[in-house]
């Protein structure tokens, strides 16, 4: 455990020191929930959005692309279901001021010898059943209790019966008496648009970008490239008033999302085309350097499915903090359409020639973080490693997602042939990738700067190059072999490396 918050605290300092990632308003002291991305963060991020849309929008011939505003007209929040029902639980602890996620917030009885002596309360971790059965034991320390303690049997705060809500600790206080009985907290940002303030000009911050997909749904079709089964995929912010944003940027109150509205006839074998996406988004990840064995899936328990939902799955990953949801898959059948269609008056259906009929398409929707993908993708590529008999600390990313793609490096500074010579090869090479130049230092500590971000390959312009065969060597970040080619056969490599043959 202390292993794994130890890679979490390094991928963390990592990122504010090398410019991926810092805490939003920092010279504020921070604003909880909020990040913002640095010169290499946002390089990581797009390539990600980039290598997505590529793949799912212009490599496929049934995708196309939306891009919807932020703030849609209120009244699609009421017909989607969110003003009423995107809540999560919230608890309050009246002495401290802390706020709490029901269903994150554990507790259990401590009973001894048929008695109940009082209850333990924690938050939801990894080995919290453990952590759970030491305060247990403490308390019947503490009370100097005699007889056998009975198991500790965790549940969440949800399910506490009203009596027991006055006697589970607050895990702020370590006393009971100040929490709460849960309620529904809606998780949308209100803001108002116009001059005036008042409820009629109440709207409200997307919370996911889906509804902007449904709400275009006419429009698409109309403008007609599509044809049944198809899909329509949107990269944009979402905003959530998450109770507890939490590891990193994992869950934070402003994130971005990737998102496809996949539509089928009503007659389609839902369940199989849900299992499709699934495998489909599963061989993506993979592509883009995340391991399958690293990936597994929660098929959601149907008492647990969200109020739109027919099926949903979660595609999991192994994040150092714990097996956490990466995507969810979910088979939404007719929901979003009949519900936009009922309350706008419009009619959002499909015509199908061939069989001279009318019908609203079901639709599956995979849906996934860039948020969430690039720390799975920092944390599956984060290494440190001995080179050469010096420590170095390396990221493993993909070429095809890493932000810097190579690095141009003369083998020394004092030798103006040579720096012109890198120079040219420079500029060459950052009109088609994203390259980085660097003349300053060992060789061995440009590598080593350019592990730790990422880049993967060096490229040093030698004595050789301007004496004798005009070519380069070109260092792997992760094999550390040295190969020597000519510029031509570098740019034909770097193009296979980044875009795939
Ligand atoms: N349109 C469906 C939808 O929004 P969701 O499971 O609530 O479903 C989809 O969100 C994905 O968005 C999640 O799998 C996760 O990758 C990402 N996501 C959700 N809440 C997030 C948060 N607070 N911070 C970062 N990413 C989040």
């Amino acid at each position: 455990m202390a292993e794994k918050t130890d890679k979490m605290d390094s991928i963390i300092n990592l990122c504010k020191r090398r410019g991926f990632v810092f805490p939003s308003s920092d010279i504020y002291g921070g604003f909880n929930g909020f990040f913002d991305y640095g010169p290499l963060g946002v390089e990581l991020k797009n390539n990600i959005k980039q290598a997505w849309w590529q793949d799912f929008v212009h490599r496929r011939d049934d995708i196309v692309g939306l891009d919807s505003s932020i703030i849609h007209h209120p009244t699609t929040w009421k017909a989607s279901g969110h003003v009423d029902n995107f809540t999560d639980p919230l608890v309050d602890c009246k002495e401290s001021k802390m706020r709490y996620r029901a269903d994150q917030l554990f507790f259990a009885p401590v009973r001894v010898a048929g008695e109940t002596i009082g209850y333990v309360s924690l938050l939801e971790a990894e080995g919290m059943q453990a952590k759970a059965e030491e305060l247990a034991a403490d308390l019947k320390r503490k009370l100097a209790k005699q007889g056998a303690m009975e198991p500790v049997v965790l549940r969440d705060y949800t399910e506490a019966k009203p009596e027991e809500h006055a006697l589970i600790p607050s895990p702020a206080t370590g006393k009971p008496g100040s929490l709460t009985p849960p309620r529904s907290f809606n998780m949308m940002f209100q803001t108002y648009v116009g001059a005036m303030q008042d409820a009629s000009a109440t709207a409200y911050l997307r919370p996911e970008t889906a509804q902007g997909i449904f709400i275009n749904f006419k429009n698409v079709v109309d403008t007609g490239r599509v044809k049944l089964p198809f899909g329509i995929a949107q990269v944009g912010k979402a905003f959530r008033n998450e109770i507890n944003p939490r590891n990193f940027i994992f869950r934070s109150r402003e994130f971005e999302q990737m998102e496809i509205e996949y539509f089928v006839a009503p007659s389609a074998d839902w369940a199989a085309a849900h299992r499709d996406w699934i495998e489909c988004c599963l061989a993506w990840f993979e592509s883009i350097g995340i391991p399958r064995d690293k990936l597994s899936l929660y098929p959601h328990p149907a008492e647990k499915l969200a109020h739109y939902s027919k099926g949903t799955t979660d595609i999991m990953f192994e994040f150092p903090f714990g097996v956490q949801e990466l995507q969810g898959v979910a088979a939404r059948g007719d929901f979003d359409l009949t519900q936009h269609s009922q309350v706008s008056g419009q009619k959002l259906d499909w015509f199908d020639e061939a069989a001279k009929a009318r019908f609203i398409p079901h639709v599956i929707e995979p849906s996934v973080g860039v948020d969430r993908v690039f720390l799975a993708l920092l944390t599956t590529a984060y290494h440190e490693d001995v080179v050469e008999g010096e420590a170095r600390t390396v990221l493993r990313l993909p070429p095809r997602v890493a932000p810097y793609k190579a690095a141009v490096f003369p083998l020394v500074k004092n030798k103006p042939e040579l720096v012109a010579r890198a120079e040219a090869l420079y500029r060459r090479l950052r009109r088609r990738f994203n390259v980085f130049y660097d003349a300053s230092g060992a060789i061995g500590r440009r590598y080593r700067r350019q592990d730790e971000i990422g880049t993967p390959y060096g490229v040093t312009v030698d004595f050789d190059t301007i004496e004798k065969d005009a070519g380069v060597t070109v260092r792997d970040r992760d094999n550390l072999s040295q190969v020597r080619m000519s510029e031509d056969e570098l740019v034909r490599f770097l193009d296979e490396k980044v875009n795939g043959a």
